[in-house]
């Protein structure tokens, strides 16, 4: 599935992303900048934070309690907006998702 990942800066990439993996692993693995994932996508670190638009929010899978707790410590949090990309699995409704990078994590 093709995932877009932008950049803070503003570099876009467009990705091929296998579907079963997460949205995280197709950044670490291509070299997205500010897509660190510390833990490894074990929902510990919050460093795959992403901005997810509004027209991709309702077909996300809804949030476990583990990330929104997470997500309160990233930095630039914003509710209805971040996402940990690390609990995002890619499947075919998410062909052609767009995720941003934020800001600090620039
Ligand atoms: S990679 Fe650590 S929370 Fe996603």
């Amino acid at each position: 599935m093709k995932i877009v990942y932008i950049e803070h800066a503003g570099k876009t990439h467009e990705i091929e992303v296998a579907e079963g993996q997460s949205v995280m692993e197709g950044a670490r693995d291509n070299g997205v900048e500010g897509i660190v994932a510390e833990c490894d996508g074990c929902c510990s670190c919050s460093t795959c934070h992403v901005y997810v638009g509004p027209d991709w929010w309702d077909r996300l899978v809804p949030m476990e309690p583990v990330e929104e707790d997470m997500l309160d410590f990233a930095p630039g949090m914003e509710p209805g907006r971040s996402r940990l990309s690390c609990q995002l699995t890619v499947t075919e409704d998410l062909d052609g998702l767009t995720v941003q990078v934020p800001a600090e994590q620039a």
